[in-house]
């Protein structure tokens, strides 16, 4: 891991209010902390230069440092486990789906009681395992049978204390021809294991140590895990096959399902002892069954149909480190980003947040809108390679060296898969997200004067262009937004989506759909915008989680009936499925990707539209129709690239919307998006997919919507100093946006 790692506990703050930071460093060096505001994040010596203020505050200085770690791999933390009634001898079952039965030793189910007592279900490559440990020594008996992956069992381990045996076994749910993967094997109990209390745990290994973390995480689904005293390991196996046993069951000593509570992280015992438990490090609920009949898809209708919770062993939570500091926003830092830098003697990192304006402040006429919930969401994006590939540019720059692929300890993104080959589906904020800093970049851009720059570092440059054309402006994030809904957004007249707001939940599209019902002007300056639905945990509010539904541009998709988010049981997938397509809200939707290569516009003849004769103003000898504007930008060489966005009428874009320009993409490495396609051929022409159409309209209440359509188009923006055709045409944009002369279709 980095020798120095920070996150913050919150995106934004008001004067007056505290952020944590959280930092681990290496040997417990000191570390330095400075505070400033970010004018722009890019590092790249031939774009626009990385620019800040230093911002004086009461904690920059010297801090000791605590070297702190993280733990992967998910699985439920039990409470003090009394298996002290089970004198007459213990069953414990469970139906298990495994992913990586191969990979060695994994735990389902394990329990550590005084003087080095231990029990555990695991799997290994040899089949079902059980093991039993006490001060008479170590018994482990095997079934000898290789499990199939991706395929339900049930197993068991038993302990029969009269006939002084350890017996385990495991019985496919499905008979698979050729694999002989049905069986049962006892052997003599070394030692006389006397249970009484102990740590348990389910998907890992309980540590010896009362304060270790556990081990041998376990990868699939787990179902159902039972403890019956009195009865025999058969009759708990058809228990097992059954329906849920009622908590007053004979024998009955703990039952887990996992189909209550599904948006939570409690793990439910409905045992008569309520051995109840926690969910750590956001395993995925709502996981089809081994009883998922196919008839619901819809969990909440049948919840005990996806009684299963997948673990993975890379699954990462709140890594709950100690703050290192608590500081307090001074009253008079301006609304904007900033960033936290850390330095020790090993290295150093930033942390960015963000300073939003006090309540009683007044408020700019602008918002810039951060888009934090897609940078949640990207967090952490694992790409085998891009550390060795992008470090000498780095260290060169003087930017962030450290990259996901090489600090794997700190997780993994949405956009990864896990170990056993599953997609991730959460997001947790509660650990550093090392690629989202700021004076980093994220590729090698193609343009040899390119910043190949992502995120934070590109978004600021809707700052800069602000600052330097003297339009005052307020940054909010999605995450405010999320929180305050439209009443955030109440006293702004524009509000500016930046680069990349690919991911939304229901509240925010809310949010900016009563900021346009109250007359408010909307920008969007990215592509592949307003796409995706997500959903946060109520529970923990640091957690996000995606279900890849239906279809979209992906790099994963959810597995049949696992459609609906467990936080909160909705459908998940991309808006445009889910009835609240981009294009409604915002003219255009996503069409087309290709590579991170940027291209021109050409204006429309729609330029010349009295609609739109703010856009003209100062610009009437060149902004005409045939004219090329973006064609040079810090992000892959032009405005229009990498995710385009088309005008579609049939998904919802305004008919009466004038498109000013559009970038036809013509190159290899673009394609029209799948979710267009149903046959063997594209539904049009290719030149009407692949295209980023600049859209304008007004809107019913005297507003009005500017959408560039292009993932690429903000780095466009600083060329020529911030004075280029396009950004004065944007610049022009801006002013109008902010006149409260209402807009009139
Ligand atoms: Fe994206």
């Amino acid at each position: 891991m980095h020798p120095l790692l920070g996150y913050v506990d919150r995106w934004s703050a008001k004067p007056g209010e505290s952020i944590r930071l959280m930092v681990s460093s290496a040997g417990d060096a000191p570390f330095e902390a400075r505070f400033a505001r970010i004018i722009c994040g890019d590092p790249n010596p031939r774009g626009p230069g990385y620019r800040e203020i230093a911002m004086p505050h009461p904690l920059a200085g010297t801090h000791p440092g605590l070297d702190q770690k993280t733990h992967l791999g998910s699985w439920a933390r039990l409470p003090l486990l009394d298996l002290s009634g089970c004198a007459r001898g213990l069953v414990l079952c469970a139906t298990i789906w495994p992913t990586t039965p191969a990979r060695g030793r994994q735990a389902i189910a394990s329990w550590r009681g005084a003087g080095g007592a231990m029990l555990s279900l695991e799997i290994d490559a040899d089949g079902v395992v059980a093991r039993v440990e006490d001060k008479g020594g170590a018994t482990r008996v095997a079934t000898g049978k290789v499990l199939v992956e991706r395929a339900w069992y049930d197993v068991f381990l038993a302990i029969d204390p009269v006939a002084g045996t350890l017996s385990v076994g495991q019985r496919p749910r499905e008979a698979h021809p050729g694999f002989a993967d049905s069986g049962s094997a006892s052997t003599a109990l070394r030692g006389a294991p006397a249970p009484g209390v102990g740590r348990a745990t389910i998907a890992a290994l309980a540590a010896a140590d009362p304060a270790g973390k556990p081990s041998h995480h376990y990868n699939g689904k787990v179902e159902r895990p039972c403890i019956w005293t009195g009865l025999g390991a058969e009759d708990a196996m058809a228990a097992q096959r059954g329906a849920t046993p009622r908590g007053t069951a004979p024998g009955l000593v703990a039952c887990w399902d996992f189909s209550i509570g599904i948006p939570t992280l409690d793990v439910a015992d409905i045992g008569p002892h309520g051995f109840s438990g926690t969910a750590e490090n956001l395993p995925t609920r709502a996981m089809t069954g081994s009883n998922w009949s196919g008839a619901e898809h819809r969990w909440a209708h049948a919840p005990s149909e996806w009684g299963a919770i997948h673990f993975h062993d890379d699954d990462i939570g709140d890594v709950g480190w100690a703050p290192a500091l608590e500081f307090r926003i001074p009253e008079d830092w301006p609304s904007g980003i900033y960033a936290v830098h850390l330095k020790s003697a090993n290295g150093f990192d930033n942390v960015p947040f963000v300073v939003r304006p006090a309540d009683a402040a007044p408020k700019a006429k602008v918002a810039i809108l951060l888009p934090t919930v897609t940078y949640h969401v990207y967090g952490n994006f694992v790409r085998p390679g891009w550390g060795r590939n992008n470090r000498a540019r780095a260290l060169e720059w003087g930017a962030i060296t450290h990259t996901p692929d090489e600090n794997p300890e700190l997780g993994l993104s949405p956009y990864n898969f896990h170990s056993d080959g599953s997609g991730v589906s959460m997001a947790s904020m509660a650990r550093p997200m090392i690629d989202k800093r700021v004076n980093h970049f994220e590729m090698m851009d193609p343009a040899e004067y390119g910043s190949g720059a992502y995120w934070v570092n590109v978004d600021s440059y809707v700052v800069d262009w602000l600052t330097r054309k003297g339009i005052p402006h307020d940054v909010v994030t999605d995450h405010d937004l999320h929180a305050e809904g439209a009443a955030l957004l109440e006293p702004y007249s524009l509000v500016i989506c930046c680069q990349h707001p690919e991911y939304h939940t229901t509240e925010m599209l809310d949010g900016l759909e009563g900021h346009l019902a109250r007359g408010g002007r909307l920008m969007y300056l990215g592509g592949n915008g307003f796409y995706w639905k997500t959903v946060f945990n109520k529970q923990a509010p640091w957690a996000l989680e995606i279900r890849r539904a239906e279809n979209g541009i992906r790099t994963w998709a959810t597995e049949v009936g696992e459609s609906y988010h467990a936080f909160d049981g909705s459908y998940g997938g991309l808006w445009r499925k889910i009835g609240r397509p981009a294009q409604k809200l915002v003219g255009n939707g996503f069409s087309a990707q290709g590579i991170y290569l940027g291209f021109p516009y050409t204006v429309a003849d729609a330029v010349a539209d009295p609609r739109v004769a703010f856009l003209r103003e100062g610009l009437e000898a060149e902004l005409r129709p045939g004219a090329q504007i973006g064609e040079r930008g810090f992000m892959g060489g032009g405005a229009a690239g990498h995710e385009l966005d088309r005008w579609d009428p049939r998904l919802g874009s305004p008919r009466h919307a004038l498109i000013v320009a559009s970038a036809v993409v013509d190159h290899p490495q673009f394609k029209p998006v799948n979710e267009d396609r149903l046959g063997f051929l594209w539904p049009a022409p290719l030149e009407d997919l692949i295209r980023s159409d600049m859209v304008f309209f007004e809107t019913p209440a005297g507003g009005a919507v500017f959408s560039v359509g292009s993932m690429n188009f903000v780095g466009a923006l600083p060329i020529d100093g911030y004075d280029n055709l396009l950004t004065r045409m944007m610049t022009n944009v801006v002013r109008r946006f902010i006149d409260p002369a209402p807009f009139a279709p």
